[in-house]
């Protein structure tokens, strides 16, 4: 397999197609449109340059990699991908409708796989042309820097698929681990509540938010606090991937707390909209409460 597809050059797409480029793979990087594509390659131009500063990348090989990346302004260039991956928004219309359409062009032995955090992978399966050859690939935020790889098979995905990705994450140097097609898969299954309940402990007053933050992130040896890092994935988010835990089991333990639910009401996403939990305006982000 020589080349990827990624669908999506946000955060997570950018990111994915940063490090399969890096890894050798010839990367088609698509998004709403061939500018907004554009825009996802600058950007890991520009981290790319923070690198060579800090030299630890050569300006050669940041050209490299740079090089293999190639924005396009359909899909139709992916049909020689082994492996396309979605990394679009985290709603299952819009993946489904991504499905549907890069399904035209996908390889006889192609693959597909979503970036979902927490949409169920048969589900989505049924809007690819082959749900043996569907699976989910659950990188994490940021990606060149995470080490982990979450790879989920739906129901009818077979072994052979399997092994596309499981080829495909060793070459990035990624950890892989295998998870069934469960609400919120490991990593959300266990993040997810941890952070829920700390909005319910700023809720009842329990400390300040800073307090909460510093707490857990000294007191668990944690690179963030768990509000930071709500901030850091996006206060939507976690109000999305919370309410599927609690719809799909029914158990009350994963009821989305009132105050991350008031966030998101209030538009307050976190670091992507420069206010969330905190403040990001000025130099140093300040608690909004
Ligand atoms: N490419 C390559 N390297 C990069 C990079 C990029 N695009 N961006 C940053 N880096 C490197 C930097 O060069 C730096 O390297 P160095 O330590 O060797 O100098 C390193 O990454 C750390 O970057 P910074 O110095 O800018 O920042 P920090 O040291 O403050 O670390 C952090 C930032 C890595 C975000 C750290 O705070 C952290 O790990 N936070 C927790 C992140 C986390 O938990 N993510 C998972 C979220 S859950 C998720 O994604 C799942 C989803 O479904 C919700």
């Amino acid at each position: 397999m020589r080349a990827v597809g990624v669908i999506g050059a946000g955060q997570m797409g950018a990111g994915i197609a940063q490090v399969s480029a890096g890894a050798g793979y010839h990367v088609y990087l698509s998004d709403l449109d061939l500018a907004k594509a554009e825009e996802g390659k600058a950007g890991i131009a520009k981290a790319l340059s923070r690198l060579v500063a800090k030299e630890k990348m050569s300006a050669g090989d940041a050209e490299t990699l740079l090089s293999r990346i190639e924005p396009v302004a359909s899909y139709e260039p992916m049909a020689v991908a082994g492996l396309i991956i979605e990394a679009a928004t985290e709603r299952e219309d819009i993946k489904r409708k991504i499905f549907e359409s890069v399904g035209a062009v996908l390889g006889d032995q192609a693959v597909l796989a979503s970036n979902t955090s927490s949409i169920p992978i048969t589900r989505l399966a049924q809007s690819s042309p082959d749900p043996q050859r569907f699976i989910g690939v659950h990188f994490f935020n940021p990606v060149p820097v995470m080490g982990l790889i979450e790879i989920i098979r739906g129901l009818a995905t077979t072994d052979a698929t399997v092994d596309v990705v499981r080829q495909y994450g060793e070459a990035l140097g990624k950890q892989l681990v295998f998870a069934n097609d469960a609400p919120g898969f490991i990593v959300n299954r266990v993040l997810m509540p941890m952070i829920n309940e700390a909005c319910f402990a700023l809720g009842e007053g329990v400390a300040t938010m800073r307090d909460i933050d510093t707490a857990c992130q000294l007191g668990l040896n944690h690179p963030m606090g768990p509000l930071t890092l709500a901030d850091f994935i996006g206060l939507d988010t976690c109000l999305e991937i919370t309410n599927v835990l609690f719809q799909s089991t029914g158990d009350p333990k994963f009821r989305p707390a009132p105050l991350l639910q008031k966030y998101v009401e209030a538009g307050w996403f976190g670091r992507k909209t420069k206010r969330g939990f905190y403040d990001y305006s000025g130099e140093v982000a300040q608690p909004t409460r």
